[in-house]
């Protein structure tokens, strides 16, 4: 067998170039739209664009955000989409570097939010204005970006996440009666111990329950959990927290409450939406901002990263669980001839599931014995043996019991998805055998496996 391209398949990613977050997910007049951070030349950053009628066969729709104008001609970046009021409206941040220090004063950039509009997710409006630095309130570095906008009993809300000039995380948070003119919703929230810089808040309400999602820059590596550069988690409230008093944020918007979407080496600045059928989905960036790793081996082939699979949001308890939609099952094939301790996969591109007995001690899962899944000692590991984790070592997390494991393997990314949706780990992962990857499992009850060849996305 030749060896094969580590082109993703299952998991959106442009035809070529560097992609960073999701932006702008949603599904509107009966389609589902994904925009992305997209650099085709690895330069200044746009949107690219997917849509998709079933969540499952995507079309690569080009770039219908360029950063053109003089309020974001170093990058149209991070925003969403905000479909409540029958229209399509994005809002964005706009950024343009000037001389100076770009960090800690106004002057060094422009942090622009802008305002565009469609009728129908083709054909955008002109750019509009809606706020820029000196809107801003004084304490504030000129880090202050990635607008999330939604709707509460007849007013709009919209978050932003900053960085303080005394280098602290910061979320803002707007009201207004119209989308285009804005006030500060409250004094913003200073996150005392979420490090020095917040990026792209999520807010939903899910089961009752209302969920901020956060990208904190700064905390501490710990040993079982914010184990990345940056991170990116969660906090679960019983109120709407934004028409409360801020200290109710206060006491809950701490890194130890913060729960983690993944526990991965590749995973950064989700972004959540609700399907036709009233799902949530989240998606992520299957990579994390200024991360110490080297992935040559996709820019040799002339594209950088891709987005999570999109995982369905289910409250458990105060965790919420997050796993592939169920449409990602269609794309199995044939399976392997797999005994419980699993089988031989002559290609890079499948679905697995295992399923462990009750009260498993120990577990080993081996790929290639290039990387290592185990379980021991109530902790779950993540190991590279070799350079097919391209400076990717050791992920670990707590873990009370293994009953279950999915392992989605698409050519050059694994996700780990654990008891169903419990913790997930996403990694790139770039296997050089050209037999295929043998799946080596112990302890199990059982294990199967399925090939996977269809593309989701004709590019
Ligand atoms: C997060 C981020 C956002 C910004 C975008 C630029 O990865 O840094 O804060 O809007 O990427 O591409």
């Amino acid at each position: 067998m030749a060896k094969e391209s580590y082109r993703h398949i299952n998991h959106l990613m442009p035809p070529k170039g560097w992609l960073n977050d999701p932006n702008g997910t949603c599904f509107f007049k009966g389609t589902y739209h994904i925009f992305f951070q997209y650099s085709p030349d690895w330069k200044e950053r746009g949107w690219g664009h997917y849509t998709s009628k079933d969540l499952l066969n995507w079309k690569y729709e080009g770039m219908p955000i360029h950063p053109d104008t003089k309020r974001d001609l170093s990058g149209a970046y991070s925003g969403c989409c905000f479909t409540d009021d029958g229209k399509m409206e994005i809002f964005y941040t706009g950024n343009v570097k000037k001389p100076g220090d770009f960090d800690y004063i106004n002057e060094g950039r422009e942090h622009n939010v802008i305002y565009i509009e469609s009728n129908d997710g083709v054909n955008f409006s002109q750019k509009k204005v809606l706020m820029e630095n000196k809107d801003y309130p004084s304490d504030m570095s000129c880090h202050v970006r990635d607008p999330k906008v939604y709707k509460k009993n007849g007013k709009y809300y919209m978050l932003l996440g900053a960085r303080t000039k005394d280098s602290k995380a910061a979320l803002l948070s707007y009201v207004s009666d119209d989308k285009m003119h804005w006030e500060l919703n409250k004094k913003y929230i200073p996150l005392s111990d979420m490090g020095y810089m917040l990026e792209c808040p999520d807010y939903f309400e899910i089961d009752n329950k209302y969920v901020l999602s956060l990208c904190p820059q700064g905390p501490k590596n710990q040993e079982f959990r914010l184990q990345n550069m940056y991170h990116s988690g969660y906090f679960l409230f019983d109120e709407d927290v934004f028409s409360l008093a801020d200290e109710k944020i206060d006491e809950t918007v701490m890194m130890d409450n913060l729960k983690e979407w993944d526990y991965g080496f590749d995973f950064y600045a989700p972004q959540v939406f609700k399907t036709e059928d009233g799902r949530h989905i989240i998606v992520g960036w299957a990579g994390v901002p200024d991360a110490p790793y080297h992935n040559e081996k996709a820019r040799n082939e002339g594209f950088e990263n891709s987005l999570t699979l999109l995982r369905n949001i289910k409250t458990v308890g105060d965790k919420l669980y997050t796993y592939p939609i169920k449409e990602y099952e269609k794309l199995r094939e044939e399976s392997v001839d797999c005994k419980k301790e699993g089988g031989l996969v002559d290609s890079y591109s499948f679905d697995c599931e295992i399923t462990f007995e009750d009260n498993t001690k120990n577990a080993k899962v081996s790929l290639n014995d290039d990387l290592i899944l185990s379980f021991e000692d109530g902790v779950f590991c993540a190991k590279f043996n070799n350079e097919s984790g391209a400076g990717r070592s050791a992920r670990k997390m707590k873990l009370n019991e293994l009953k279950h494991l999915r392992l989605f393997m698409d050519k050059s990314i694994l996700e780990v998805y654990v008891n169903l949706g419990e913790n997930v780990m996403t990694m790139r992962y770039y296997p050089e055998s050209k037999d295929g990857i043998n799946v080596k499992v112990s302890d199990a009850l059982n294990t199967k496996i399925w090939k996977v060849r269809k593309s989701i996305c004709a590019n």
